[in-house]
């Protein structure tokens, strides 16, 4: 049985053929209607969301399936203490695949550790985010036609923007891709993701405070929302969060087939001028979201017998995870595992004690 949990458990051939199934779905939407009828999707979301849990519920009625599930952990017996795996091993029993999303770090490894359907990782905390990533690729696919040799400016809440390190994971592995990252200083990629995916692939990329600078060389243009939720302070809020806002004077410099995209929800990041520009591709990008989300669900629970590929990691004595948001530091009964000096749940470096 195979999970996404990072948009790296899919090779780029997976991919291409997720691809190829939502292009088809788009097409031809009357050939799926039937093809999930019986089965059930949970969703269970302990941190709110619009699209991603609209889209997978759209996504499954639209195959024929149906869906069960919460919207808030206030209303799920998480509010009376049960740990993120006694609900998920229930959960398992009810439903035929799982879509989560939970604000701690690592929670969808801890949840598919016991599941007995397949996981969906629909965010967790400010880690990834791979099926955002999956509608990210659809878009390029279509908007652009090709993954290689694109120039791709991520503009915004690099630091907490689980999206953006899902979108740079999936990206550098395609050849000739270069990252331009704007950001404010403190809100930069943080190292995990920067040695993780770019140091260690070879993918090129330039760090910059200036966005209109930067606009005339970009394929792609990637604003993000500064993550209100993931500050510790709201001042600190308050400094950063129109430290970029996109509008049609800013695009006079930029190519006239630069892709305009946006995981949304928008805050200020782009003016509301930008929308009518036919650069502009975040909200077919919010479309896109159902089709793929069909695919990946067909995908998945298509892969019953086939073993995931996930390196589990080990217990260590000597180390434990540095990152305050991981859930492996706050769930009960939780296996603290490590690979490479990291924590598995999180991907951050671990410390020794
Ligand atoms: C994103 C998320 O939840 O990380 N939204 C989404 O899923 N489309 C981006 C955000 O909240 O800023």
């Amino acid at each position: 049985m195979r999970n996404l949990i990072d948009i790296l458990d899919f090779s780029t051939e997976e991919l291409d053929a997720l691809i190829s199934v939502a292009d088809d779905i788009i097409e031809n939407p009357d050939k799926y209607r039937e093809v999930c009828r019986g089965k059930i999707l949970g969703t269970l979301f302990f941190e709110p969301s619009t699209r991603t849990r609209l889209s997978f519920t759209s996504a499954m009625m639209s195959l024929g399936g149906q869906v069960l599930g919460f919207d808030n952990a206030g209303s799920s017996s998480v509010a009376k203490g049960e740990t993120v795996a006694d609900t998920v091993r229930m959960v398992s029993a009810y439903s035929d695949i799982i879509a989560m999303r939970h604000p701690k770090e690592g929670a969808p490894i801890a949840a598919s550790a016991v599941a007995t359907v397949p996981v969906i990782n629909a965010g967790d905390g400010g880690h990834f985010h791979p099926t955002q990533t999956l509608t990210d690729l659809l878009t390029i696919h279509r908007k652009c036609g090709r993954f290689e040799g694109l120039t791709v400016g991520v503009c915004g809440d690099l630091k907490y923007g689980r999206t953006v390190h899902s979108l740079i994971a999936a990206m550098s592995r395609y050849e000739g891709v270069r990252f331009v990252l704007i950001s404010p200083d403190e809100l930069k990629l943080p190292d995990y993701v920067k040695e993780q995916f770019l140091d260690s692939t070879g993918c090129e990329y330039t760090e910059s405070r200036d966005l209109e600078g930067a606009i005339p060389e970009l394929d792609i243009l990637y604003m993000t929302r500064i993550q209100r939720e993931r500050f510790s302070s709201e001042a600190e809020y308050e400094k950063l969060k129109d430290s970029y806002i996109l509008n049609r004077g800013k695009l006079s410099g930029a190519k006239p087939t630069l892709s305009v995209m946006h995981p949304l929800p928008r805050v200020n990041e782009i003016d509301v001028d930008v929308d009518d520009d036919p650069r502009a591709h975040y909200f077919d990008q919010a479309a896109y979201g159902r089709y793929i989300r069909m695919a990946l669900i067909l995908f998945l629970l298509d892969t019953k017998g086939i073993d995931d590929k996930r390196q589990i990691g080990e217990e260590s004595d000597s180390l434990v995870c540095d990152n305050p948001h991981c859930l492996s530091l706050s769930e009960r009964g939780i296996k603290k595992l490590f690979s490479g000096g990291r924590c598995i749940y999180c991907d951050q470096r671990a410390r020794r004690i």
